[in-house]
């Protein structure tokens, strides 16, 4: 019987080593192709594709891009083409990069040669001027004005209201009943207000607010949703008929405004006031419509990526207690310099006195890459590195992909936040993306995220409800439920066993 055993045993390791092994040749095989035919292409003076497979007619590989996790899909790929490679998804021939040099190609080198690219549901529903979707003189001019907005003298000014909607979010959080609530869904109530503050300023009256709130999410709800526009009942009809309210509200704020008289377009303290001012070269104003999709449109772009971002670091700062004491000894040293929290905070202390807690940042953002990848589309058709992208392709940068890998990141799946003390090799680090079209929110992402960190430690404790790894997609990645979390006065500091890499065991989680 043992005979049998350690017979069938030699017999399944050959052949699992055999398999292994024929995959490894076709893989060296595959690449090995792709090197020759690129390098007779490039002997005929014509380029040829990128390794890669374009599936079945019509269906592309869609239906192994969706019956799989999305991660193995692209890791089986990578490993067997390399760092470019095309596919068919979603009815558009694509060519995926995963390399620094090659995402820097395609957003900041020729980034003139790949147009920013969206459905056109999605277009429509956030608003078709929304600088995300532009090129050239118009991008840049609604760019400067919105970066100008979100630069360091609008940030500090915008402190105060940060740590008043942070104070607000979390006495609401306090109040639920047990104090428990979805951490994404609390933080996305900051990250609204926040939002709402930085567009629209600080005298928003209550009810405007509550409608911009109410309209807001009904699209939000349909932006996910199959656009099937003739059907009225539909979340993205309904979506549509929000998103022309939301444009009739912001309609009539600009209305208001002018008529304030004396040019007042909002003052300088707000972005909407700023995109009103904005001129071109011959000083022509945007129209309503364009500063309307605009204001939205940042609207969108900074509330659930901030707040899936948040609800990390809070599962991460739980998950491993000796980091989290170390945030906190961090926080109340800032908590004493202002007199035990009497004091408002200051720009200057999120900027230098807040080290730790900015590494936890930089740690969660690259753990949770919230946004694994982007889309560009070649305006003509393109050579890389002897390859052909055609026109009128997408081409894919995979900035979770670079996020994870061993070759830039060592241990990339240990949540390590000093592995930031050293700044990490140039582009293989692009949470709010490079180039053009680069995150200009993202200096008030980390403010907002450093004022939660030092109210909630300094002020309370949380409990995780049911910790779990597994994430949901909404579309970004959180945690399961969204951290379904207690919050709690801090009178007492929660305790648990700790594992060997001191994280916490799931079982003492509260
Ligand atoms: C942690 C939170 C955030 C993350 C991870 C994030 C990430 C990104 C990324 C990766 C891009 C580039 C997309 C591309 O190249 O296709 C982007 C663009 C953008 N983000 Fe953010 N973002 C965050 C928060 C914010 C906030 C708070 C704001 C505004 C207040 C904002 C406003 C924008 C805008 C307007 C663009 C488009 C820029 C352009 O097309 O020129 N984002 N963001």
């Amino acid at each position: 019987m043992a005979f049998f055993l350690s017979a069938a045993f030699v017999y399944v390791v050959s052949l699992v080593l055999l398999l292994l092994l024929g995959a490894t040749r076709r893989r060296r095989r595959a690449r090995a192709a792709a090197k020759t035919t690129r390098a007779a292409g490039q002997a005929q003076g014509r380029l040829t594709l990128p390794p890669g497979s374009l599936g079945l007619p019509f269906l592309g590989e869609t239906l192994q891009l969706y019956s799989q996790n999305p991660k193995i899909f692209f890791a089986s790929r990578l490993k067997r083409y390399g760092a470019v490679f095309k596919t068919h998804v979603l009815g558009c021939p694509c060519v995926v990069v995963a390399s620094p040099e090659a995402a820097r190609t395609v957003l900041v080198s020729r980034a003139h040669l790949f147009r920013p690219t969206y459905p056109p549901s999605k277009e429509r529903m956030i608003g078709p001027q929304a600088l995300f979707f532009h090129q050239g003189d118009y991008h840049l001019r609604v760019r400067r004005a919105v970066q100008g907005w979100l630069g360091p003298d609008a940030l500090r000014a915008l402190v105060p209201d940060v740590e008043a909607a942070v104070a607000s979010t979390l006495r609401w959080w306090e109040g639920r009943r047990d104090g428990e609530a979805s951490t994404f869904h609390t933080m996305k109530r900051l990250t609204f207000e926040v939002g709402v503050a930085t567009i629209f300023g600080r005298g928003m009256p209550e009810h405007v607010k509550e409608e911009l709130r109410r309209n807001y999410y009904i699209v939000e709800r349909g932006y996910n949703c199959f656009p099937v526009p003739v059907v009225p009942w539909t979340r993205y009809s309904q979506a549509i008929k929000a998103r022309k309210w939301l444009g009739a509200i912001l309609s009539d704020i600009m209305s208001e405004r002018r008529a304030g008289g004396d040019g007042d377009l909002g003052g300088d303290d707000d972005l909407l006031g700023t995109l009103m001012r904005c001129r071109d070269d011959g000083g022509a104003a945007l129209s309503d419509d364009q500063v309307a999709d605009n204001a939205l449109g940042v609207l969108f772009a900074a509330q659930d990526t901030t707040a899936s971002v948040l609800t990390w670091v809070l599962k991460f700062l739980h998950d491993y207690p000796k980091l989290l004491e170390a945030v906190k000894a961090e926080q109340m040293a800032v908590y004493e310099e202002n007199d035990g929290g009497r004091l408002p905070l200051t720009w200057a202390q999120t900027r230098t006195m807040m080290p730790m807690t900015n590494l936890v940042i930089l740690e969660s953002l690259r753990m949770a890459s919230i946004i694994a990848f982007t889309f560009r589309e070649a305006v003509e058709d393109v050579e890389y590195e002897g390859f052909l992208i055609p026109k009128g392709w997408k081409v894919m940068p995979l900035f979770r992909y670079m996020h994870h890998s061993p070759e830039y990141f060592e241990d990339p799946h240990k949540f390590d936040p000093s592995r930031f003390m050293v700044a990490p090799k140039a582009g293989t680090f692009l949470p709010f993306g490079s180039g053009v079209h680069a995150c200009p929110g993202n200096d008030l992402a980390k403010l907002e995220i450093l004022v939660l960190v030092h109210r909630l430690v300094t002020n309370y404790r949380w409990e995780v409800i049911e910790p779990s790894d597994d994430v949901t997609y909404s579309p970004f990645p959180v945690p399961k439920h969204g951290l379904q979390a207690r919050l709690l006065r801090a009178t007492t500091t929660a305790g648990g066993a700790e594992e060997e890499d001191g994280r916490r065991a799931p079982a003492a989680a509260a």
